[in-house]
């Protein structure tokens, strides 16, 4: 049997992309490859958000060349599929700059992968970056298997154009899929193991999937309805943009006890002047307010968000602001990252870039902060009592590992019947990335 190692770069929604490709592919024959050096084919499935995640593929395909030589002088064949947001972007170009690669496949046209890798086994070096009329969701094979955590996606693409973005670029336009699609979809990856379901879009809160009553579902409907499933215990969804978080959806997070005290919404700056610079449609005071009204409808809940420094333009006052409104709204935790100029997008091309110096120096400010933030929040939860999910093992013999409702990793020494069932624990330590906890009944 033909073999397949797959490598994902960047979001979630690579990571739901990866498994559905790598499901498509088994039904063409290949099954899972221990290491790169082990495959018949390997999948890079790519990122194009800042410089260093795009550089990343062609160091990697440089590695790669000596490996598909050995190959090809012992007598075989190594297959190399780029696919993802690189892909997109960049498309033939590829095949250009990187001898080793055979198929170039964009987000939208997964379900032509088979197709193209017969081709290059046939000797062709094919590419496909359309965005085609009919929808990948509906040609794509069924789910196979589900772990306990399972992604869904159920929109894709961007019409919101931020200045630095690629991914209206590279995702194409908002695509909501239908609500029936994806109830069919959460139904089955419930029936085989799913516990918990994390929606996944570009833009998820923008939803609107059409219904099988002839209207529109926005994000709160469908989290109602998903929510009403049998079997199913937690609901997240990511990622979401502060201007679409619309009534229903915030009263949702106060009345469904299955969807999760914790939401990920990237505010990028705290400066109205950058924000309005990034086109990010609203200002630092409507965030605050969101805030503020989650809070209400939901007291427990902790928040994430991305930060973007040295946004051109951005004076010491911006990021001042921004450090301020990390300040007034606590996060739990954060990503943040430097101004990265992505060609294609409006804000690369202004002459105002601030100097790398500054902002190495005020992403190390900022993160200072958020890692605070983040040591006092995880901090508060010893001594406590939580409930887990426990999704796998654990790293030593006799562990299981899963998540907290608030995202944060947990650890404890629990038999294996647990997986895919909650228990409540307590928190005994903090660890670096995770908090060890003991079952409660042993702790008592
Ligand atoms: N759709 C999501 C985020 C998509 S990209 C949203 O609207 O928030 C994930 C994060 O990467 C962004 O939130 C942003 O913080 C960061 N990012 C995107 N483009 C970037 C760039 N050119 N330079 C640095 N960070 C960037
Ligand atoms: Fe990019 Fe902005 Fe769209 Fe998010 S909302 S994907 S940051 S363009
Ligand atoms: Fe990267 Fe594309 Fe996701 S650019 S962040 S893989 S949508």
């Amino acid at each position: 049997m033909k073999k397949l190692f797959v490598k994902t770069y960047g979001c979630q929604m690579n990571v739901y992309d990866s498994d559905r490709m790598t499901e498509a592919l088994e039904l063409s024959g290949y099954a899972p490859a221990a290491s790169p050096a082990d495959a018949d084919m390997i999948l890079l499935n790519t990122c194009h958000i800042r410089e260093k995640a795009a550089e990343k593929l062609f160091s990697d395909l440089g590695r790669l060349a000596p490996l598909k030589a050995r190959k090809r002088r012992d007598g075989g064949k190594l297959v190399v599929a780029v696919a993802g947001c690189v892909a997109q972007a960049e498309g033939a170009e590829i095949l250009r700059r990187a001898k080793t690669v055979d198929v170039v496949v964009g987000p939208q046209s997964y379900h032509r992968l088979p197709a193209l890798v017969e081709a290059a086994e046939n000797g062709e070096r094919p590419v496909e970056t359309e965005f085609p009329a009919e929808s990948k969701f509906d040609q794509l094979p069924e789910r196979g298997r589900a772990g306990v955590s399972a992604f869904l996606s159920i929109q894709e693409g961007c019409d919101k154009f931020c200045t630095f973005c690629v991914v209206p670029y590279t995702r194409g336009a908002e695509f909501s899929r239908p609500a029936q699609a994806v109830l069919d979809e959460a139904r089955d990856l419930i029936a085989r193991g799913a516990r918990e379901l994390t929606l996944l879009g570009q833009n998820v809160n923008a939803y609107h999937g059409a219904a099988a009553d002839g209207g529109v579902w926005r994000l709160g409907r469908l989290i109602r309805a998903l929510a009403a499933m049998p079997g199913l215990l937690r609901l997240r969804y990511t990622t979401s943009h502060p201007a679409d978080m619309d009534d229903a959806l915030i009263a949702v997070h106060g009345d469904e006890p299955k969807l999760m005290p914790f939401l990920h919404l990237p505010v990028q700056s705290g400066s109205d002047r950058v924000l309005q610079a990034m086109n990010r449609r609203h200002r630092a005071d409507d965030y605050r307010r969101t805030i503020d009204r989650l809070r209400v409808a939901r007291p427990d809940i902790a928040l994430s968000s991305d930060f973007i420094v040295g946004f051109p333009g951005e004076s010491d006052d911006d990021f001042a602001a921004t450090l301020a409104l990390v300040r007034g709204v606590g996060f739990a935790q954060a990503f943040s990252f430097k101004y990265s100029p992505r060609p294609g997008t409006p804000a690369a091309v202004r002459d105002d870039q601030v100097p790398e110096p500054v902002k190495v120096e005020r992403l190390a400010v900022l993160q200072a902060l958020l890692n605070e933030q983040q040591a006092r929040f995880n901090g508060g939860f010893v001594g406590r009592s939580v409930d887990v999910l426990f999704e796998k093992r654990g790293r030593h013999p006799g562990q299981l590992a899963g998540r907290s409702p608030w995202l944060q990793a947990i650890h404890a020494a629990a038999p294996d019947a647990r997986l895919g069932s909650v228990a409540t624990v307590r928190v005994a330590t903090v660890e670096p990335n995770s908090l060890a906890a003991v079952l409660a009944e042993e702790a008592a």
